[in-house]
Protein backbone atom coordinates (compact mmCIF):
# COMPACT_ATOMS: atom_id res chain seq x y z
CA UNK A 1 0.00 0.00 0.00
CA UNK A 2 2.78 2.38 0.60
CA UNK A 3 4.86 1.48 -1.96
CA UNK A 4 3.55 4.53 -3.99
CA UNK A 5 4.50 6.84 -1.46
CA UNK A 6 5.90 10.61 -2.65
CA UNK A 7 7.62 12.68 0.29
CA UNK A 8 5.53 16.12 0.50
CA UNK A 9 7.57 19.40 0.01
CA UNK A 10 8.53 20.80 3.72
CA UNK A 11 5.97 22.83 5.00
CA UNK A 12 6.65 26.55 3.44
CA UNK A 13 7.18 28.04 7.38
CA UNK A 14 7.84 25.29 9.17
CA UNK A 15 10.67 23.51 7.00
CA UNK A 16 12.36 26.53 7.48
CA UNK A 17 13.25 26.23 11.14
CA UNK A 18 15.17 22.88 9.82
CA UNK A 19 16.68 24.37 6.96
CA UNK A 20 17.88 27.66 9.86
CA UNK A 21 19.61 24.86 12.32
CA UNK A 22 21.81 22.55 9.23
CA UNK A 23 22.92 25.93 8.20
CA UNK A 24 26.74 26.43 9.30
CA UNK A 25 27.19 30.32 9.07
CA UNK A 26 27.93 32.02 11.95
CA UNK A 27 25.91 35.33 10.45
CA UNK A 28 22.82 33.72 9.54
CA UNK A 29 19.65 35.45 10.64
CA UNK A 30 16.67 33.65 11.23
CA UNK A 31 13.40 35.96 9.97
CA UNK A 32 11.09 32.19 9.13
CA UNK A 33 9.14 31.20 11.44
CA UNK A 34 6.63 33.84 13.85
CA UNK A 35 8.58 33.43 17.03
CA UNK A 36 9.28 36.32 19.24
CA UNK A 37 13.18 36.41 20.13
CA UNK A 38 15.17 38.42 22.69
CA UNK A 39 18.27 40.34 21.37
CA UNK A 40 20.54 37.19 21.72
CA UNK A 41 18.03 34.91 19.51
CA UNK A 42 16.96 33.51 22.02
CA UNK A 43 13.00 32.43 23.02
CA UNK A 44 13.08 32.62 26.78
CA UNK A 45 9.83 31.74 28.75
CA UNK A 46 8.03 34.81 29.76
CA UNK A 47 8.77 34.99 33.74
CA UNK A 48 5.62 34.91 34.65
CA UNK A 49 4.43 31.90 33.45
CA UNK A 50 7.90 30.41 34.67
CA UNK A 51 6.74 31.79 37.89
CA UNK A 52 3.10 30.13 37.62
CA UNK A 53 4.91 26.78 36.07
CA UNK A 54 6.76 26.44 39.74
CA UNK A 55 3.21 27.04 41.53
CA UNK A 56 1.42 25.01 39.13
CA UNK A 57 3.47 21.82 39.81
CA UNK A 58 3.30 22.62 43.32
CA UNK A 59 -0.22 22.27 43.47
CA UNK A 60 -1.22 19.93 40.66
CA UNK A 61 -1.57 16.38 42.57
CA UNK A 62 -3.61 14.78 39.99
CA UNK A 63 -3.04 13.90 35.99
CA UNK A 64 -7.05 12.82 35.66
CA UNK A 65 -8.60 14.27 32.72
CA UNK A 66 -10.26 17.75 33.50
CA UNK A 67 -13.26 17.41 31.52
CA UNK A 68 -13.93 18.54 27.79
CA UNK A 69 -13.73 22.16 28.22
CA UNK A 70 -10.43 21.89 29.06
CA UNK A 71 -9.17 24.47 31.56
CA UNK A 72 -12.44 26.55 32.68
CA UNK A 73 -10.76 29.19 34.30
CA UNK A 74 -8.49 29.63 31.17
CA UNK A 75 -11.49 30.08 28.98
CA UNK A 76 -12.73 32.41 31.25
CA UNK A 77 -10.08 34.47 31.37
CA UNK A 78 -9.15 34.44 27.03
CA UNK A 79 -13.02 35.31 27.69
CA UNK A 80 -12.42 39.08 29.07
CA UNK A 81 -8.89 39.22 27.63
CA UNK A 82 -10.26 39.19 24.19
CA UNK A 83 -13.99 40.44 24.79
CA UNK A 84 -13.31 42.74 27.59
CA UNK A 85 -14.97 42.30 30.64
CA UNK A 86 -17.65 44.73 29.97
CA UNK A 87 -19.02 42.79 26.72
CA UNK A 88 -22.43 42.45 26.50
CA UNK A 89 -22.00 39.46 24.91
CA UNK A 90 -20.63 38.19 27.67
CA UNK A 91 -22.65 39.33 30.62
CA UNK A 92 -25.40 37.93 28.51
CA UNK A 93 -23.80 34.02 28.63
CA UNK A 94 -24.00 34.93 25.08
CA UNK A 95 -20.10 33.03 24.45
CA UNK A 96 -19.00 29.40 24.97
CA UNK A 97 -16.21 28.21 24.55
CA UNK A 98 -13.28 25.60 25.07
CA UNK A 99 -9.88 24.94 25.58
CA UNK A 100 -7.97 23.72 21.98
CA UNK A 101 -4.40 22.51 21.18
CA UNK A 102 -2.95 25.99 19.86
CA UNK A 103 -5.24 28.26 17.88
CA UNK A 104 -4.76 25.67 14.72
CA UNK A 105 -6.70 23.26 17.48
CA UNK A 106 -9.20 26.06 17.55
CA UNK A 107 -9.64 26.64 13.96
CA UNK A 108 -10.19 23.36 12.73
CA UNK A 109 -12.81 22.45 15.32
CA UNK A 110 -14.42 25.82 14.77
CA UNK A 111 -14.28 24.84 10.57
CA UNK A 112 -15.83 21.30 11.53
CA UNK A 113 -18.57 22.61 13.35
CA UNK A 114 -19.26 25.10 10.70
CA UNK A 115 -19.09 22.15 7.91
CA UNK A 116 -21.64 20.24 9.92
CA UNK A 117 -24.35 23.34 10.35
CA UNK A 118 -24.71 23.84 6.50
CA UNK A 119 -23.09 22.09 3.49
CA UNK A 120 -22.61 24.58 0.67
CA UNK A 121 -20.76 27.18 2.86
CA UNK A 122 -17.86 29.14 1.48
CA UNK A 123 -15.26 30.54 4.18
CA UNK A 124 -13.59 33.42 2.44
CA UNK A 125 -9.68 34.60 3.75
CA UNK A 126 -7.64 37.76 3.25
CA UNK A 127 -5.21 37.74 0.18
CA UNK A 128 -2.44 36.73 1.48
CA UNK A 129 -3.18 35.26 4.58
CA UNK A 130 -1.41 32.91 7.14
CA UNK A 131 -0.19 29.65 5.20
CA UNK A 132 -1.49 27.03 7.15
CA UNK A 133 -4.82 29.18 6.70
CA UNK A 134 -5.99 27.13 3.33
CA UNK A 135 -4.61 23.30 4.02
CA UNK A 136 -6.45 23.59 8.04
CA UNK A 137 -9.46 24.67 6.52
CA UNK A 138 -10.05 22.78 3.59
CA UNK A 139 -9.04 19.61 5.27
CA UNK A 140 -12.21 20.45 7.15
CA UNK A 141 -13.88 20.29 4.05
CA UNK A 142 -14.67 24.13 3.82
CA UNK A 143 -14.73 25.17 0.56
CA UNK A 144 -12.13 27.96 0.90
CA UNK A 145 -12.21 31.73 -1.10
CA UNK A 146 -9.72 35.02 -1.11
CA UNK A 147 -11.24 38.46 -0.76
CA UNK A 148 -9.23 41.48 -1.79
CA UNK A 149 -6.82 42.41 1.36
CA UNK A 150 -3.04 43.87 0.73
CA UNK A 151 -2.29 46.31 -2.08
CA UNK A 152 1.09 45.51 -2.86
CA UNK A 153 1.64 49.30 -4.36
CA UNK A 154 0.92 50.81 -1.42
CA UNK A 155 1.64 48.02 1.06
CA UNK A 156 -1.67 48.40 3.31
CA UNK A 157 -5.17 47.40 3.04
CA UNK A 158 -7.41 48.28 0.08
CA UNK A 159 -10.62 48.09 1.83
CA UNK A 160 -12.50 49.80 -0.75
CA UNK A 161 -11.61 46.44 -2.85
CA UNK A 162 -12.22 44.26 0.42
CA UNK A 163 -15.69 45.77 1.07
CA UNK A 164 -16.87 45.20 -2.72
CA UNK A 165 -16.82 41.79 -2.04
CA UNK A 166 -17.84 41.52 1.61
CA UNK A 167 -20.71 43.14 -0.34
CA UNK A 168 -21.33 39.99 -2.34
CA UNK A 169 -21.61 37.59 0.51
CA UNK A 170 -24.45 36.34 1.77
CA UNK A 171 -25.26 33.46 4.57
CA UNK A 172 -24.01 30.80 3.22
CA UNK A 173 -20.43 32.55 3.66
CA UNK A 174 -18.06 32.94 6.76
CA UNK A 175 -15.50 35.81 6.73
CA UNK A 176 -12.30 34.78 8.11
CA UNK A 177 -10.29 37.87 9.77
CA UNK A 178 -7.26 39.09 11.33
CA UNK A 179 -8.06 40.07 14.68
CA UNK A 180 -4.43 42.58 14.49
CA UNK A 181 -0.91 41.98 13.51
CA UNK A 182 -1.75 40.23 10.02
CA UNK A 183 -0.08 37.48 9.46
CA UNK A 184 1.80 37.58 6.94
CA UNK A 185 1.41 41.06 6.00
CA UNK A 186 0.97 43.30 9.06
CA UNK A 187 -1.31 45.42 7.95
CA UNK A 188 -4.15 45.90 10.04
CA UNK A 189 -7.44 47.09 9.57
CA UNK A 190 -8.34 50.47 10.93
CA UNK A 191 -11.13 50.55 13.74
CA UNK A 192 -13.41 52.40 10.69
CA UNK A 193 -12.37 49.59 8.48
CA UNK A 194 -13.79 46.91 12.02
CA UNK A 195 -17.18 49.12 12.18
CA UNK A 196 -17.84 48.91 8.26
CA UNK A 197 -17.55 44.93 8.57
CA UNK A 198 -19.37 44.53 11.54
CA UNK A 199 -22.40 46.49 8.91
CA UNK A 200 -21.51 44.66 5.98
CA UNK A 201 -21.95 41.43 8.18
CA UNK A 202 -25.89 42.22 9.52
CA UNK A 203 -26.71 43.07 5.95
CA UNK A 204 -25.18 40.78 4.34
CA UNK A 205 -25.60 37.67 6.93
CA UNK A 206 -22.51 36.24 6.50
CA UNK A 207 -20.77 35.21 9.67
CA UNK A 208 -17.17 36.22 11.10
CA UNK A 209 -14.66 34.11 12.08
CA UNK A 210 -12.08 36.09 14.05
CA UNK A 211 -8.19 34.35 14.14
CA UNK A 212 -6.13 36.42 16.77
CA UNK A 213 -2.62 35.15 17.66
CA UNK A 214 -1.10 38.15 18.13
CA UNK A 215 -3.15 40.04 21.54
CA UNK A 216 -0.80 42.64 23.11
CA UNK A 217 2.34 42.11 20.28
CA UNK A 218 0.51 45.39 18.68
CA UNK A 219 -0.28 48.51 19.80
CA UNK A 220 -1.08 47.26 23.53
CA UNK A 221 -3.15 44.60 24.93
CA UNK A 222 -6.68 46.48 25.07
CA UNK A 223 -5.75 48.47 21.47
CA UNK A 224 -5.27 45.42 19.89
CA UNK A 225 -8.67 44.25 20.16
CA UNK A 226 -10.98 47.54 19.84
CA UNK A 227 -12.14 45.98 16.09
CA UNK A 228 -12.92 42.44 17.52
CA UNK A 229 -14.40 44.04 20.68
CA UNK A 230 -16.69 46.03 18.35
CA UNK A 231 -17.56 43.33 15.92
CA UNK A 232 -18.69 41.06 19.04
CA UNK A 233 -21.10 44.31 19.76
CA UNK A 234 -22.78 44.29 16.61
CA UNK A 235 -23.26 40.94 15.59
CA UNK A 236 -25.08 38.14 16.65
CA UNK A 237 -23.14 35.17 16.46
CA UNK A 238 -19.43 35.04 15.15
CA UNK A 239 -16.48 32.40 15.90
CA UNK A 240 -12.93 33.37 17.20
CA UNK A 241 -9.86 31.55 17.34
CA UNK A 242 -7.48 32.42 20.00
CA UNK A 243 -3.91 31.07 20.29
CA UNK A 244 -1.53 31.94 23.40
CA UNK A 245 1.96 30.74 21.52
CA UNK A 246 2.86 34.09 20.93
CA UNK A 247 1.52 36.42 23.91
CA UNK A 248 2.09 34.33 26.90
CA UNK A 249 5.13 32.51 24.76
CA UNK A 250 3.29 29.00 25.11
CA UNK A 251 4.42 27.59 21.31
CA UNK A 252 4.64 24.20 22.24
CA UNK A 253 1.88 24.01 24.83
CA UNK A 254 -0.41 24.12 22.29
CA UNK A 255 -2.64 26.57 24.16
CA UNK A 256 -5.47 27.91 22.32
CA UNK A 257 -9.46 28.47 22.78
CA UNK A 258 -12.44 28.38 20.76
CA UNK A 259 -15.25 30.84 21.19
CA UNK A 260 -18.53 31.02 19.95
CA UNK A 261 -21.00 34.07 20.34
CA UNK A 262 -24.55 33.03 19.59
CA UNK A 263 -27.35 34.60 19.69
CA UNK A 264 -29.03 33.79 22.92
CA UNK A 265 -28.05 31.90 26.38
CA UNK A 266 -29.71 28.70 25.17
CA UNK A 267 -28.01 28.72 21.95
CA UNK A 268 -24.63 28.84 23.46
CA UNK A 269 -25.27 25.94 25.77
CA UNK A 270 -26.53 23.67 22.62
CA UNK A 271 -23.38 25.42 21.14
CA UNK A 272 -21.25 24.73 23.83
CA UNK A 273 -22.10 20.70 23.14
CA UNK A 274 -21.71 20.61 19.43
CA UNK A 275 -17.90 21.92 19.72
CA UNK A 276 -16.73 19.47 22.17
CA UNK A 277 -18.55 17.04 20.09
CA UNK A 278 -16.13 18.05 17.42
CA UNK A 279 -13.33 18.43 19.74
CA UNK A 280 -13.89 14.76 20.72
CA UNK A 281 -14.32 12.95 17.43
CA UNK A 282 -10.58 14.93 16.54
CA UNK A 283 -8.94 14.44 19.60
CA UNK A 284 -10.82 13.93 22.60
CA UNK A 285 -9.96 16.89 24.57
CA UNK A 286 -6.93 19.16 24.62
CA UNK A 287 -3.70 19.27 26.61
CA UNK A 288 -4.32 20.99 29.50
CA UNK A 289 -0.86 22.41 31.11
CA UNK A 290 -0.43 25.65 28.84
CA UNK A 291 -4.43 27.15 30.22
CA UNK A 292 -3.74 25.94 33.87
CA UNK A 293 -0.56 28.34 33.62
CA UNK A 294 -2.42 30.93 31.54
CA UNK A 295 -5.61 31.14 34.48
CA UNK A 296 -3.07 31.20 36.93
CA UNK A 297 -1.48 34.66 35.50
CA UNK A 298 -4.61 36.00 34.20
CA UNK A 299 -5.81 36.10 37.42
CA UNK A 300 -3.02 36.57 40.06
CA UNK A 301 -2.72 40.86 40.10
CA UNK A 302 0.92 40.50 40.28
CA UNK A 303 1.46 37.57 37.77
CA UNK A 304 -0.80 39.48 35.40
CA UNK A 305 0.56 42.45 35.88
CA UNK A 306 4.34 41.25 35.32
CA UNK A 307 2.91 39.50 32.47
CA UNK A 308 1.25 42.84 30.88
CA UNK A 309 4.75 44.38 31.64
CA UNK A 310 6.95 41.76 29.77
CA UNK A 311 4.66 41.58 26.55
CA UNK A 312 4.33 45.20 26.18
CA UNK A 313 7.91 45.34 26.47
CA UNK A 314 8.16 42.87 23.55
CA UNK A 315 5.72 44.52 21.28
CA UNK A 316 7.90 47.67 22.13
CA UNK A 317 11.13 46.10 21.25
CA UNK A 318 9.18 44.77 17.61
CA UNK A 319 8.42 48.45 16.86
CA UNK A 320 12.03 49.98 17.92
CA UNK A 321 13.16 46.89 15.38
CA UNK A 322 10.96 47.99 12.47
CA UNK A 323 12.75 51.29 13.22
CA UNK A 324 16.03 50.43 13.21
CA UNK A 325 16.25 48.50 10.25
CA UNK A 326 14.25 51.37 8.37
CA UNK A 327 17.05 53.50 9.36
CA UNK A 328 19.70 50.98 7.86
CA UNK A 329 17.68 50.82 4.94
CA UNK A 330 17.70 54.35 4.39
CA UNK A 331 21.42 54.91 5.57
CA UNK A 332 22.19 52.27 2.91
CA UNK A 333 20.36 54.44 -0.06
CA UNK A 334 18.27 51.02 -1.04
CA UNK A 335 16.23 52.07 -4.06
CA UNK A 336 13.11 50.94 -2.87
CA UNK A 337 10.91 52.47 -0.66
CA UNK A 338 10.01 50.72 2.50
CA UNK A 339 8.79 53.13 4.85
CA UNK A 340 5.45 50.99 5.30
CA UNK A 341 7.82 48.69 7.05
CA UNK A 342 7.17 51.47 10.64
CA UNK A 343 3.53 51.54 9.66
CA UNK A 344 2.31 47.80 10.04
CA UNK A 345 1.70 46.37 12.90
CA UNK A 346 2.94 43.02 14.89
CA UNK A 347 5.60 40.69 13.90
CA UNK A 348 5.41 40.47 10.77
CA UNK A 349 6.23 42.96 7.73
CA UNK A 350 6.19 41.57 3.64
CA UNK A 351 8.94 43.23 2.13
CA UNK A 352 7.91 43.28 -1.06
CA UNK A 353 10.71 41.22 -2.48
CA UNK A 354 10.59 38.71 -5.56
CA UNK A 355 11.07 35.01 -4.95
CA UNK A 356 14.04 35.00 -6.88
CA UNK A 357 15.64 37.78 -4.14
CA UNK A 358 14.53 35.54 -1.18
CA UNK A 359 16.14 32.63 -2.27
CA UNK A 360 19.35 34.55 -2.78
CA UNK A 361 19.11 36.19 0.60
CA UNK A 362 18.87 32.78 1.70
CA UNK A 363 21.64 31.07 -0.15
CA UNK A 364 24.01 33.47 -0.48
CA UNK A 365 23.43 35.67 2.75
CA UNK A 366 21.78 32.86 4.91
CA UNK A 367 18.97 35.46 6.12
CA UNK A 368 15.64 33.05 6.16
CA UNK A 369 12.27 34.21 5.97
CA UNK A 370 9.25 32.82 3.69
CA UNK A 371 9.08 32.73 0.29
CA UNK A 372 6.38 35.42 0.00
CA UNK A 373 9.19 37.56 1.72
CA UNK A 374 7.53 37.56 4.72
CA UNK A 375 9.65 38.86 7.99
CA UNK A 376 9.74 37.78 11.61
CA UNK A 377 10.43 41.15 12.62
CA UNK A 378 11.44 39.73 16.01
CA UNK A 379 13.84 37.87 14.52
CA UNK A 380 15.80 40.86 14.36
CA UNK A 381 17.84 41.99 16.52
CA UNK A 382 20.62 45.36 16.88
CA UNK A 383 23.29 42.96 15.76
CA UNK A 384 22.44 42.03 12.78
CA UNK A 385 20.58 45.31 10.92
CA UNK A 386 23.44 46.21 9.16
CA UNK A 387 24.01 42.82 7.77
CA UNK A 388 19.97 42.64 6.98
CA UNK A 389 20.29 45.81 5.30
CA UNK A 390 23.47 45.21 3.58
CA UNK A 391 22.29 41.93 1.95
CA UNK A 392 19.24 43.57 0.94
CA UNK A 393 20.80 46.50 -1.03
CA UNK A 394 22.66 43.99 -2.73
CA UNK A 395 19.45 42.04 -3.82
CA UNK A 396 17.20 44.08 -4.96
C1 LIG B 1 3.94 31.64 11.73
O1 LIG B 1 3.08 32.18 11.04
O2 LIG B 1 5.14 31.62 11.40
C2 LIG B 1 3.55 31.00 13.04
O3 LIG B 1 2.20 31.18 13.27
C3 LIG B 1 3.99 29.60 13.17
C4 LIG B 1 3.19 28.64 12.34
O4 LIG B 1 2.66 27.70 12.90
O5 LIG B 1 3.09 28.83 11.12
Amino acid sequence: MFDQLKALPADPLLGLIGAFREDSNPDKVDLGVGVYKDENGHTAIMTAIQKAAVRHMETENSKTYIGPAGVVGFVDGIKQLVLGSDSSALTDSRVTGLQTPGGCGALRVGSEFLGRMKEDLTVWVSDPTWANHIPLISAAGLKIKTYPYFDSATSAVNFDAMDAKLAELGPNDIVLLHGCCHNPTGADLSFEHWQRVAERANKQGFIPFVDIAYQGLGDGIIEDVQGVRHLSSQVEEMLIATSCSKNFGLYRERTGTLLVQTENATQAKAMETQIQDVARANYSMSPAYGGFLVDIVLHDTALRAEWENELNSMAVRVKSLRSGLLKKIQQKGIDKDFSFITQQKGMFTYLGITKEQVQRLRNEYSIYMADSSRINVAGLNTHCLDYVADALKAVV
